[in-house]
């Protein structure tokens, strides 16, 4: 049975076909759902009630850090005070796109860290072109359990990710040809500190890839590491869901 540690299945392109979606999903046996606006995690509530396989992510994205204001703050933190959120996130730095409001976003970020403290959430980081600063936050602030989401840096970076107590998660990119760090990051990474994830929609495995990415696909990802590792998928699949879990307990 597999994890996807991260999808985005309540944004409209994997919600629209949902019951499909959910069809293909019957070997995943557990899954989080990143919700980056309030109707997409209103949307997951709905589907983690009536199955016990979902947890819900719900967290500002570093890009739109511009169009966070109080009110917006005072939403997450209302929701994290009910125990709606199992995990803040993804939250975190990105200059890629654009890094005219660099500072914005490292004030977003502290800020959503904070939270996360507060009410004693795990986190799951957004980490692009940023990676000193994030790390640097991270050190300085970070008390909750860290999940660095489709981990594409360096062996050398995973290693300082590693140190801060945190699971790394390999998503589709490692099935790609061209896969730069990624296979290297999976041999040197331990089997009980990394997860699995796709994604979706973006970001689909080999043999999908140039499709639409969904949360079933996630055993391509979980069957290049096996191969990666040179492990039993079975023991590869087993500890994974292990890991995840682990996020949950205390
Ligand atoms: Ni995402």
């Amino acid at each position: 049975m597999y994890t996807d540690s991260h999808c985005h299945m309540t944004c409209d392109e994997l919600y629209d076909p949902l019951d499909e979606v959910l069809a293909h999903m019957s070997e995943v046996s557990s899954c989080m759902i990143m919700c980056t606006t309030e109707e997409e995690f209103l949307r997951a509530l709905h589907i983690k009630k009536s199955d016990p396989r979902f947890k819900v992510a719900f967290g500002w994205f570093p890009g739109d850090a511009r169009d966070i204001d109080e009110e917006k703050m005072q939403l997450i933190e209302n929701y994290l005070k009910q125990g709606l959120i199992d995990v803040l996130g993804e939250i975190g730095l990105d200059y890629y796109w654009d890094k005219s409001f660099n500072d914005v976003q490292q004030t977003l970020f502290i800020r959503q860290i904070e939270l996360a403290n507060t009410y004693h959430v795990p986190i799951s980081i957004h980490m692009r072109e940023a990676t000193k600063d994030c790390l640097d936050i991270l050190r300085a602030h970070a008390r909750t359990k860290i999940i660095f989401h489709c981990f594409s840096g360096s062996p050398e970076t995973m290693q300082e990710c590693l140190k801060l107590n945190s699971l790394i998660s390999f998503a589709g990119p490692i099935t790609f040809k061209n896969a730069r760090h990624g296979p290297d990051c999976v041999k040197a990474c331990p089997l009980d500190r990394m997860l699995s994830e796709t994604d979706s929609p973006y970001l689909t495995p080999v043999p999908y890839r140039g499709k639409r990415n969904e949360p079933g696909y996630v055993r391509y990802v979980e069957e290049k590491i096996a191969q990666i590792k040179d492990l039993e998928l079975e023991q590869v699949c087993r500890q994974i869901e292990n890991n995840f879990l682990s996020l949950f307990s205390n």
